[in-house]
């Protein structure tokens, strides 16, 4: 609290944390003072703080929109008696970073974490929304340990391309296969390229963002019909204004993330991320935030409910709609009611209510059409599927709601690629040793290799099949995939290729065997030949890192880990 209980005089403002030069009196005095250089009246001065940990930047086009709902948090956080005060943070705007977000998303969290313990205030706001920035901004929060609350950007609404809607960025692969294919031309793409994005806000489709966003309310971080609110609508205006008056109920109550990110309210995220056709990238971020607690995310457990648990909603990549028809059929909330036998319904939220009572308050309207009722799914199972073998012994995910049901049960050659470099110089090919029936694999691009696990998993189907009308094929990765993507995609093989998992002894010609029934990719090759292959493997000499890389090399977990620093996890709960 501001003031630690004294309410007159020289000890009075500025939020916690305040004695740390010279006396109490004379670190308030200096602070105030300091403070008052920026226009606070006294008044103002001697309000408890709402930080609002923001990730407004150039670089980030979906955070457009942030001056205006800063504006509107802090109305909220004015009108509720507290002081409001943004910091920037770190911002990771996807398309925009190299070699991958993923690689700086703990680097955000840190400034996140430390940011918000480092500066006096009370509690704490988190505003993001782009892929990585809601897993930060929730796993700095998670460490920081004070009460806070996630807001997110929204997503973009759709645009229209000769009669066709479009939407980042599902429809930017679509148009661009078949620009490859050869069914688009120049003009075509072009136009395309300006309609995709525009609007602020985050991909329009149920990508990492969207995904995240779903999360973070279902997990009870966010308020009840948050997440697929449009970034341009005057509703998120509202929400963030209804935020900003939240947090300032936060102060001095124990709602930290511990209290409500719980093992049961991960589960409840879980749930979701299969009954809305989740992004891939999830299971990474829900693993990291789970590890920031003292939690961890059972891919085994994870496979349990996602067989339990019936794909619900219809948007793309897995169906035809966007988030903005989302949040018109009813949103999150919708889902909620229909898997309300499924889920935890006395977890906590940060609203004061529980799951189950933020379930009985929702609206029983729903557009039956975006949001199926559950005796009547789109598919009757999961998302998302951990599978196992000897190719994985730590787990790979497909995203089987996305992929090709022909491909599920099937042995393949494989035609193997050993870097990106390699895959860039030789996908097209038209010398290429492949057909439809192979199972493309790409090497080191897992957390430890010099990509650090781009979104590269999504292998083009080579140009000459492509052109032939090979829609899908098995591709096998140490990579990530975008969220918006779709295919028969096996991802986040673990341990990558880098740190001398299996998926680095794979060899052109050999077999592979994927079995979605039997949640298992295996490689056809015998294990003393793996051993054989094992001993000959040359560890490629990298120049010494410096700097981040140095951090990023030296203590980078696997994928099951959610690829967090080793010494950012705390210890089993
Ligand atoms: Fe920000 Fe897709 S680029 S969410
Ligand atoms: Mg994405």
């Amino acid at each position: 609290m501001c003031d630690d209980g004294n309410t007159s005089g020289k000890d009075k403002g500025l939020s916690r944390g305040l004695t740390n030069y010279g006396d109490r009196g004379f670190s308030i005095y200096l602070r105030r003072s300091f403070a008052s250089s920026m226009g606070y009246s006294r008044q103002m001065l001697d309000r408890p703080i709402v930080g609002i940990a923001h990730s407004a930047s150039g670089f980030n086009n979906c955070h457009r929109h942030f001056p205006e709902m800063i504006e509107a948090v802090k109305r909220g956080v004015l009108a509720a008696g507290a002081l409001p005060v943004e910091f920037p943070t770190i911002s990771l705007g996807e398309v925009f970073l190299s070699p991958t977000s993923l690689k700086f998303r703990n680097l955000m969290s840190m400034d996140v974490e430390e940011m918000t313990r480092a500066q006096p205030m009370d509690s704490v706001i988190l505003l993001g929304g782009c892929d990585k920035t809601v897993p930060a901004q929730l796993m700095g929060a998670a460490s920081a340990g004070l009460p806070s609350i996630q807001l997110v950007a929204g997503p973009m609404s759709t645009s229209r391309h000769r009669g066709e809607r479009l939407g980042a960025c599902t429809d930017c692969r679509r148009f661009w296969q078949r620009y490859r294919a050869g069914d688009v031309d120049d003009r075509g793409i072009d136009e395309v390229e300006k309609r995709l994005a525009s609007t602020s806000g985050t991909c329009a489709v149920m990508g990492t963002a969207s995904t995240m966003a779903a999360l973070a309310e279902a997990i009870g971080m966010m308020p009840a019909g948050s997440a697929a609110i449009p970034a341009v609508d005057a509703d998120r205006l509202r929400m963030a204004e209804e935020t900003g008056r939240i947090a300032a109920s936060l102060i001095g109550t124990d709602k930290t993330p511990k209290k409500i990110i719980t093992e049961k309210a991960l589960e409840n995220g879980v749930r979701m991320l299969m009954a809305i056709g989740g992004s891939t990238n999830a299971v990474i971020h829900l693993a990291a935030i789970a590890g920031r607690l003292g939690l961890k995310l059972d891919l085994k457990r994870m496979n349990e409910i996602s067989d339990t648990t019936p794909v619900l909603v219809d948007l793309k990549p897995t169906g035809s709609a966007y988030m903005e028809d989302l949040h018109a059929a009813g949103g999150i909330p919708a889902v909620m009611r229909e898997l309300k036998h499924l889920l935890h319904l006395d977890c906590e939220t940060i609203t004061g209510e529980t799951i189950g009572e933020r379930i009985d308050a929702a609206d029983s309207w729903v557009d039956r059409n975006i949001v199926r009722p559950i005796d009547s799914p789109i598919r009757e199972s999961g998302g998302l599927l951990a599978v196992f073998g000897n190719m994985a012994p730590r787990g790979a995910i497909i995203k089987r709601s996305a992929a090709d049901p022909n491909l599920f049960e099937k042995t393949g050659r494989a035609v193997v690629f050993n870097s990106l470099q390699d895959l860039a110089a030789r996908i097209d090919d038209p010398d290429l040793d492949v057909t439809a029936d192979d199972f493309l694999v790409l090497q080191h691009a897992g957390p430890l290799s010099d990509a650090a696990m781009p979104e590269a998993g999504y292998i083009p189907i080579p140009a000459k099949l492509a052109r032939a009308g090979v829609k899908d094929m098995v591709r096998i990765s140490d990579a990530r995939m975008s969220g918006t993507a779709y295919g028969t995609i096996v991802l986040h093989v673990a341990p990558d290729a880098a740190s001398g998992g299996p998926i680095g002894l794979i060899r052109n010609g050999d077999r592979i065997a994927l079995s979605v029934k039997d949640h298992s990719i295996r490689l056809l090759v015998s294990d003393e030949e793996l051993e054989r292959r094992r001993g000959e493997r040359k560890v490629e000499k990298r120049p010494a890192p410096r700097g981040y890389d140095m951090l990023y090399r030296d203590h980078v977990l696997q994928a099951d880990e959610g690829c967090d620093f080793d010494f950012l996890k705390s210890a089993p709960s």
